[in-house]
Parts: structure tokens; C-alpha cells; sequence
């Protein structure tokens, strides 16, 4: 009798009531007037007298869990249903706030979209770099005073000493060592610099590289690039400068500026009342870069290009502190929209 009673009380654990139907089976099956437990009560007369005390005591316990359950599966029951009740599919939503996507990011596509058009290919090179691609087959020798301008972090990789690549160039390198000319690509990527972080620097930024190596390129072609390239981005009223400078790796080099798109070129602030803004750098490919990296200088001429992307972010979008750029303020990135 008390392990039937032990059984049943092991029963009832494993036993869900999860709908009015199941609460009724359970009920009518255990506690109803032909159920278990009236059975056992029943048998409760043959049991000898002095066990009848504490049988009994089970028994009633074992009705009482019975019944327990029911009551608390009742309340369940009712609890979900009322939820349910009040639940109207019909309801028009809340309204759902979505991301919007980085300025530098909207920027960036905005430049390879436009450089897309006319036929130039997406090439991708790593951050991390070794002297030869970001220095020396640029033209860049060891010791020689350009590397000052362009201090980056060193990574030692075992026995190589790597470091942060300064500019996206280093694609350049890579591109014509992995490819035969004709060779039109951009090169979209985050650069480094060891530089004391401030409005105008930041020790890592974007920029975008152009390379173009075919037979007859001239800086004529450079420029009537450079030029489509500022009508795109910056509206049919922009012109270009260019000025004479020094990269190591091109051979005449030329830094650009572009009419200054906030005073339309009358004079501001922004543009120390030149009316200019500088945008990028320049030249024809240096010789002994082509050589360098396998490409015989004697058929093949090319140029080059590199922008900053925050440089004309800051341009398109008149934002004049570059930290913004990487504080994450929601209340800053929420504020670009494609094509403003
Ligand atoms: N790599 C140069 C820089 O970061 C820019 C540049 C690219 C200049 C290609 C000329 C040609 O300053």
C-alpha cells in the first residue's frame, strides 16, 4: 500500500497540465468517484489497524498534492489567457529605429562608385605591412629623410620588424606585383601615423589610392581624371589647382586643391581666405617604382593618387573636428544620409 501510495505521488510529478482538457483527465482519472485515490481509500479497510494512522496520513496527503495541482494549473491556465485576450494583433507597430550607416563609410562609396564608372577595378592590401611594400620599393630608401614625415607604430613579427601602414601606396606595390599593365584600381583603406591627436590629426585615418599603369599615360590624363573625379564629388561648379611637390615615389608630383566648396571660393576660414582647398597628392609612377615591382619602365608609364576620405568628408559634410569621426556619438553618426 505505501509503495502504491510512493508511486503515485511519483506520478503526479512527472505529469504536465498544460490545457483544461488534461486537468480534467487528471482529475476525473485521481480523484474522481472512480478514480485512484476513492480506490485506495477503499482498500484503506483492509489495512491492519496499526498501520491505518499512518497510511491514512499519507492518503490524505497524497490528495491534497492532487488537488494542489489542479488548483495551480487552473491559475496558469488563466494567467496566459488573459494575456491572450488582451493581446490585438490589429495594433499598428512602434515605431522601429534603424542605424544609419558611418559618413566615412557613405563617403567611401560614394568614391569608389564614381571611380567605378570610369573602369577602375577595388584592390585591398593589408594594415599591417612590411618596409618593402609601404617603404622601400617605393622609392622610400632606409634613412632617407621622407620616412620622417610619415612616423607609424612598429610591430615586431618574429624575426621582421612589420609596421602600421602609412598610406594605402603600399597596395600600389602590391597591385603591380601581382598583375601585368594595363592596371586601372583604387585602393580604399585605414592607415596609421604617430601623430598627437587633435582636430586637424589623428593617428589612424582612411584614404583612398588610384593607380593607373598602361602604355602612353600622361599627367594629362591624371589631370582630366582628377578633374571628373571633383565634378562628381563636389558639383559641376568645382575646379582644381594643381602645385608642385615631392612624393619619392612619383616623378613630377603635385599636391591638388579644389575650390573651396564652403565660400565658394570667395574666402573663409576654412580655406585661409584662399578660396582653395587642398584634397590630395599626386604624380606620374617614379621609374624605379615600376621597376621595383616588375613592370618595365621603358613601355609602361602610370599615375597616381592618394586622398584622405575624412579630408573630404569634412568637406561634403562642413564637419571641422576629425575625433568626431571615431567617437561613436550616436547623436553625431545619426545625423548623415546618403547623397546629402
Ligand atoms: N601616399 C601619399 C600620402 O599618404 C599620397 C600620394 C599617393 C601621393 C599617390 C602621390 C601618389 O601622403
Amino acid at each position: 500500500m505505501i509503495d502504491k501510495i510512493k508511486q503515485l505521488q511519483a506520478e503526479f510529478q512527472a505529469i504536465e497540465l498544460t490545457s483544461a482538457d488534461a486537468i480534467e483527465q487528471f482529475r476525473t482519472h485521481y480523484l474522481g468517484s472512480k478514480g485512484t485515490i476513492k480506490a485506495l481509500f477503499q482498500a484503506l479497510k483492509s489495512v491492519p489497524n496499526e498501520q491505518k494512522k499512518e497510511v491514512g496520513a499519507m492518503m490524505n496527503q497524497l490528495r491534497s498534492v492532487a488537488e494542489e495541482k489542479i488548483i495551480q494549473a487552473k491559475e496558469r491556465l488563466s494567467s496566459i489567457s488573459t494575456v491572450v485576450d488582451r493581446l490585438d494583433l490589429t495594433r499598428p507597430g512602434g515605431p522601429e529605429t534603424i542605424g544609419s550607416r558611418h559618413p566615412l563609410s557613405l563617403v567611401r562609396s560614394e568614391i569608389i562608385e564614381l571611380f567605378e564608372r570610369i573602369g577602375f577595378s577595388i584592390s585591398e592590401g593589408p594594415e599591417i605591412e612590411d618596409d618593402w611594400h609601404n617603404f622601400s620599393a617605393l622609392n622610400f630608401p632606409p634613412e632617407h629623410p621622407a620616412r620622417d614625415m610619415q612616423d607609424t607604430f612598429f610591430i615586431e613579427k618574429g624575426e621582421q620588424e612589420m609596421a602600421l601602414r602609412t598610406h594605402t601606396s603600399s597596395v600600389q606595390v602590391r597591385v603591380m606585383e601581382n598583375s601585368t599593365p594595363p592596371i586601372r584600381t583604387i585602393s580604399p583603406g585605414r592607415v596609421y601615423r604617430n601623430e598627437a591627436i587633435s582636430a586637424r590629426a589623428h593617428c589612424f585615418f582612411h584614404q583612398v589610392e588610384g593607380l593607373y599603369i598602361d602604355k602612353n599615360v600622361s599627367f594629362a590624363d591624371l589631370k582630366q581624371t582628377l578633374l571628373y573625379f571633383a565634378k562628381e564629388m563636389f558639383g559641376e561648379k568645382a575646379q582644381i589647382r594643381l602645385r608642385p611637390s615631392y612624393f619619392p615615389f612619383t616623378e613630377p608630383s603635385a599636391e591638388v586643391d579644389i575650390s573651396c566648396t564652403i565660400c565658394n571660393s570667395k574666402g573663409c576660414n576654412v580655406c585661409k581666405y584662399s578660396g582653395w582647398l587642398e584634397i590630395l597628392g599626386c604624380g606620374m609612377v617614379d621609374p624605379n617604382v615600376l621597376e621595383a615591382s616588375g613592370i618595365d619602365a621603358n613601355v609602361y608609364s602610370g599615375f597616381a593618387f592618394g586622398m584622405g576620405i575624412e579630408r573630404i568628408a569634412q568637406l561634403k559634410y562642413k564637419v571641422n573636428d576629425l575625433r568626431l569621426y571615431s567617437e561613436n556619438d550616436v547623436r553625431f553618426l545619426k545625423q548623415f544620409t546618403p547623397g546629402m
